[in-house]
């Protein structure tokens, strides 16, 4: 009978374990699905510039929404949300940190203060009422932003790094970026 029960209970943990690890392999497979295009995007400009295009697909679908339908904009905020959120979390541990130690502090540390404010839009948003006449303008406000961080990401301050940077150097944080993407991915 006890040996009958210590088997069922070692049967049940051992089940229980299996779960437990199919559970996590589904996990690390949907996580790597969701960091795949920023893989796939190359170096770790390129990447960053490919997720950029991403979140502004989504704003594109917010600004597109109507105030009658509040239940798809707190849907959609949610994933612009967690896709920039994800974005800020690489540039933040790996890009910003590299760029000080290449030198380029004030840079980092001027789009570092940038991602705070795109947390308070993020916040403001979420506490609106989505069915608020002003919440698509404060949208519109915060794409105008967040646009203009981009582009100097893009334009200025990531093509000086980049050139700092050796092949193995640029190699290396691709990786590092990546990495730290999957965490939250
Ligand atoms: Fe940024
Ligand atoms: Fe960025």
């Amino acid at each position: 009978m006890t040996s009958e029960t210590n088997s069922t209970g070692r049967t049940i943990a051992i089940g229980a374990a299996a779960g437990v690890a199919a559970g996590l392999a589904v996990n690390l497979v949907r996580k790597a699905a969701v960091q795949a295009p920023t893989v796939m995007a190359g170096n770790w400009d390129e990447a960053l510039a490919a997720e950029h295009a991403a979140a502004l697909k989504l704003f594109d679908l917010i600004e597109a929404s109507d105030d009658s339908d509040p239940g798809r904009r707190a849907v959609l905020l949610m994933q612009l949300k967690h896709a920039i959120g994800k974005h800020a979390f690489q540039e933040e541990n790996v890009v910003y940190a590299m760029m000080r130690d290449q030198g380029l502090t004030e840079a980092a540390d001027h789009l570092n203060h940038e991602h705070g404010y795109v947390k308070q839009y993020f916040f403001d948003l979420t506490e609106m009422p989505k069915s608020d006449p002003a919440w698509l303008p404060k949208v519109k406000e915060f794409r105008a932003m967040i646009e203009q961080h981009m582009r100097e990401e893009e334009d200025d301050l990531f093509p000086k790094m980049r050139a700092k940077l050796s092949d193995k150097q640029n190699k290396h944080i691709t990786r590092a970026m990546n990495k730290e993407g999957l965490k939250l991915a």
